[in-house]
């Protein structure tokens, strides 16, 4: 059976699409260079559980640098997530990396599916493509990147197109918008916003909190994806994957204090460059292309994320929790987070309180 050519199959979004594929009964080759923008550990957690299923075979390439030639041997379709994430990061001298990861590695695995003759790629483009515009935006409106990171992405979008319109490729892009949800990276507002609640920090927000993202959640985005391998629309075609109801960064803040059970408090810092002040995504030509629709509201999306970052806590005591469990149980019941720097965890304990615990991880209870 043909299989599908998965990159950046490891990522936060990949790892998702993954697991739907293969749900899905389709035979999957995975492949992720396991960069290390951020943990590389989180990265083969978040394939821990489909890596163990016959159908996904899990690739470890760099596509900018290494031999491409049999990863596509027996595929017949391609999603390429696979990339280097993340608008402030990327002015400076970390732009090169951009442009490998981005671009040249989009433009050789164009190149590689060409030859294989495969019969759809899928590119995975970004909301940063646009430009300053408040929206709501449709794929008609010109772009132009505010980051270096979007100028990367439109760049692998042009490409895209250039191999459809010249070299007969089937292609969709789709742009995403402000992904969220379990796996989540470190580096998004969702993620540092429910660590910070979580250790008891306050919530860092860049700017006045008044930006405003159209958050789409995770499997929402997953299923335009899944959709988008076998969709009849024409090549080249680029679809916005949008839920299309933007919220100020304040109101995220919110509802994540709100569903953790806790009073936020918030730290100022500086805007960042690149930063658009509000994105809103126009979805109706993906709804018709693709037969999609956003089916996950942020309260609920968040509650699955929050969930994920708790059991993650959970699954991972450091040794100084250990020790202090082990010499000083706490109260019965109570799921505490526990600081400990830099990074902090949680743990669900059964015991007897005991100050001796309390000063020595510094618990307080969420609930
Ligand atoms: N998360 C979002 O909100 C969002 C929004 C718009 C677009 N996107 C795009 O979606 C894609 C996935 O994003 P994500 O949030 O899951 O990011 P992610 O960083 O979690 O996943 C990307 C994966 O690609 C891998 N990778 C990077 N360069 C590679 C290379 N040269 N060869 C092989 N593997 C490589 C990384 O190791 C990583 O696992 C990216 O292309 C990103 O630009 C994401």
């Amino acid at each position: 059976m043909s299989a599908t050519l998965l990159t950046g199959a490891a990522g936060f979004i990949g790892s998702h699409l993954a697991e739907r594929l293969v749900a899905d009964g389709c035979s999957v080759r995975g492949v992720d260079a396991f960069t290390d923008t951020y943990a590389p550990a989180q990265k083969r957690d978040n394939v821990a559980l489909v890596s163990a299923d016959p159908r996904l075979e899990l690739v470890t390439a760099d596509l900018a640098r290494d031999d491409l030639s049999g990863l596509l041997d027996g595929v017949d379709a391609v999603v390429h997530l696979a990339g280097e994430p993340g608008v402030t990061a990327s002015w400076g001298t970390a732009f090169a990396t951009y442009v490998e990861r981005n671009v040249v590695a989009t433009q050789r695995l164009l190149e590689a599916a060409t030859a294989a003759g495969v019969r759809r790629f899928v590119y995975a483009s970004s909301s940063s493509v646009y430009g300053p515009e408040i929206g709501p935006l449709t794929e008609s409106a010109v772009p132009r990147p505010l980051s270096p990171y979007g100028a990367s992405k439109l760049a692998g979008e042009v490409l895209v197109g250039a191999y459809a319109q010249q070299r007969g490729l089937s292609t969709v892009s789709l742009r995403y918008f402000s992904v969220y949800g379990p796996r989540q990276r470190p580096d998004m507002a969702a993620h540092r916003f429910i660590e910070a609640l979580l250790d008891g920090r306050p919530v860092p927000v860049h700017g006045d909190g008044r930006q405003a993202r159209d958050f789409t959640y995770v499997a929402d985005v997953v299923a335009a994806t899944a959709a988008a391998l076998t969709a009849p629309v024409p090549t080249g075609t680029v679809l916005n994957v949008a839920r299309g109801e933007p919220v100020e960064v304040r109101e995220l803040i919110a509802v994540l204090a709100e569903e953790l059970g806790v009073a936020p408090r918030v730290e100022r810092r500086p805007e960042r460059a690149g930063d658009t002040p509000r994105t809103e995504g126009r979805a109706d030509a993906a709804r018709a292309g693709l037969g999609w629709e956003p089916l996950t509201d942020l309260r609920t999306g968040l509650r699955q994320q929050i969930e994920w970052h708790m059991h993650r806590r959970l699954a991972t005591p450091s040794s100084a929790l250990a020790d202090a469990l082990r010499s000083s149980p706490v109260p019965t019941g109570l799921r505490v987070p526990v600081h400990e720097p830099p990074g902090g965890f949680a743990a669900e304990v059964v015991g007897a309180g005991s100050d001796a615990f309390r000063e020595a991880v510094r618990w307080e209870a969420v609930r």
